[in-house]
């Protein structure tokens, strides 16, 4: 396993090599900034909001002037956003017309095991009636001895019933052995939940709220994404390539599908909120004005909703799977004057993200309130009935370079960890490389990094916590809501394909 580890070191970038595209790009930051639409429901009788998503593929201008073939939700990237009221259930009919399987699943929601996406319960699309055919297209682990594993339909109705705390989650892909590839063709949007006493705060809203979906991606000579392989046997392969291995980097930033975007933006409060939904890349992010002043990001909530007072970041990395809401000032730039939203961890053209162009100025009514939320858990280590131990590493699996948990690569047949409904629990994590860990159904707090208190960017209740090569992070969790499987795993796209992935029981 640590040879992998040191072959991987190699790289520059630590988490892969990246692709270099065969298009001619744009230059940056002058594609205005695309919002995604907002999913309309087709029934809010009954105090449900039903919502109907077909799959399909789409050709897609996400350069300029360049058709780019894409998977798509609804056929656009990011796919359309769903908006929900706490408390208002949704429920989201999946018709799949993709030419494969598909698993969806709703990263941060609350739901039961039934409606969680695990990566065997698929939406085949029409003309995969024949369960051996599905069967030999890829699954090749322990899915097909284990009878209770793969559960298939044509259409599938996922139920949430939005009793969370308000906060962006995402929707993406999450098959098995295959989400890497799908999340890369597009199988991603936002999912927002709303409340009265968030709206009661007094944040910046309206045109002055802006989702901002980061992915990088690299495209091939005729417009399409370029991937390393689609080869289903991939990660049981020695020879395996090592982009695959490491993570799959592009060289074009997207924000919200578009490459390298600007924002006409107002001399005002911005309330900007990040989804990293890069397969592997890590970013650094900061806001610098054309005369090399930084403004401070003001970060009011996590991945699971609101902190409870701001914290001040002058530079916020962010790992895959990671959101964070964050408060932008522009009114003390000029009409006429740009910030620029930058990733220190890139280099040339990957160390941008997007621009603000500040074209007027404007009143601006919104506050940050000093205190932003009062209910967040408050579990400490003596609430803690159990403490477990987990190691993020490479390793061998099936013959070829894989990456395991706990020395184990995925097996959709075996229970890693079974623990109750109710129970507090405090889990070790220690990593060799980059891992973005999350838990499915339930936040947590992060109690430490490094032996020491948790960093400022570990504030509030998370879903995934960044792990640095070489460092222990501890984290708090409640198994609170549903009983039955879910899962654990690394998000950086292509590690849980080849791997690194768990099954946690609630009992
Ligand atoms: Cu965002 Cu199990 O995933
Ligand atoms: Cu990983």
């Amino acid at each position: 396993g640590l040879s992998t580890a040191a072959a991987l070191s190699r790289h520059p970038s630590a988490t892969g090599a990246e692709l270099r595209s065969a298009v001619p790009l744009p230059p940056v930051y002058r594609t205005p900034l695309p919002l995604p639409p907002v999913l309309k429901p087709i029934s809010t009788a009954g105090g449900v909001d039903r919502y109907a998503v077909t799959q399909r593929e789409a050709s897609l201008e996400i350069l300029p002037g360049v058709r780019t073939p894409m998977w798509t939700y609804e056929g656009v990237f990011p796919g359309p956003t769903i908006e929900a009221r706490r408390g208002r259930p949704v429920t989201v009919t999946h018709h799949n017309e993709l030419p494969v399987p598909t698993v969806v699943h709703l990263h941060g929601g609350h739901t039961t095991a039934a409606s969680d996406g695990y990566p065997t319960d698929l939406v085949l699309p029409e003309g995969w009636h024949d369960a051996t055919h599905h069967q030999h297209e890829g699954h090749a682990m322990g899915a097909m001895h284990d009878p209770r594993a793969v559960v298939t339909k044509l259409t599938r109705d996922y139920t949430f019933p939005m009793i969370q705390r308000p906060t962006l989650l995402w929707y993406h892909d999450h098959r098995m052995d295959f989400t890497a590839p799908a999340i890369w063709r597009g199988l991603a949007g936002l999912h927002i939940i709303r409340d009265d006493a968030e709206e009661a705060l007094g944040l910046p809203t309206g045109s002055r709220e802006l989702p901002l979906v980061i992915t990088d991606r690299a495209f091939d000579g005729e417009g399409g994404l370029s991937y390393p392989s689609l080869d289903p046997d991939l990660r049981s392969r020695p020879g395996v390539r090592e982009p695959y291995l490491a993570g799959v980097l592009g060289d074009v930033i997207l924000v919200n599908g578009a490459a390298w975007p600007v924002h006409e933006a107002d001399a005002a409060r911005y309330r900007l909120r990040v989804l990293n939904a890069s397969n592997a890349r890590h970013y650094e992010l900061e806001a610098i004005t054309d005369d090399g002043r930084r403004l401070d990001l003001v970060q009011i909530g996590a991945d699971q909703g609101l902190l409870a007072v701001p914290v001040t970041h002058v530079t916020l990395p962010i790992a895959p799977a990671e959101r964070y809401d964050l408060i932008v000032d522009l009114s003390g730039v000029p009409v006429g004057g740009r910030v620029r939203l930058r990733n220190r961890l890139g280099s040339g053209r990957t160390r941008e993200v997007m621009a603000f162009h500040v074209v007027r100025k404007a009143p601006d009514p919104s506050r940050i309130p000093p205190v932003l939320s009062h209910d967040l858990p408050t579990w400490d280590r003596s609430d803690a009935v159990r403490v477990r131990d987990f190691s993020f590493r490479a390793g061998r699996m099936h013959g070829g370079h894989g990456w395991l948990i706990g020395g184990l690569p995925f097996d959709p047949a075996r229970t890693d960890v079974t623990t109750r409904l109710g129970d507090v629990e405090i889990w070790r994590f220690i990593a060799d490389v980059h891992h973005p860990v999350h838990l499915h159904l339930v936040g947590f707090r992060v109690l430490s990094r490094g032996g020491e208190p948790p960093g400022p960017h570990d504030a509030g209740l998370k879903d995934t916590v960044s792990l640095r090569p070489g460092e222990s992070v501890e984290i708090i969790i409640r198994f609170d809501g549903y009983r039955g499987r879910f899962l654990f795993h690394c998000h950086n796209a292509e590690h849980e394909d080849m791997g690194m992935m768990a099954n946690l029981e609630i009992v």
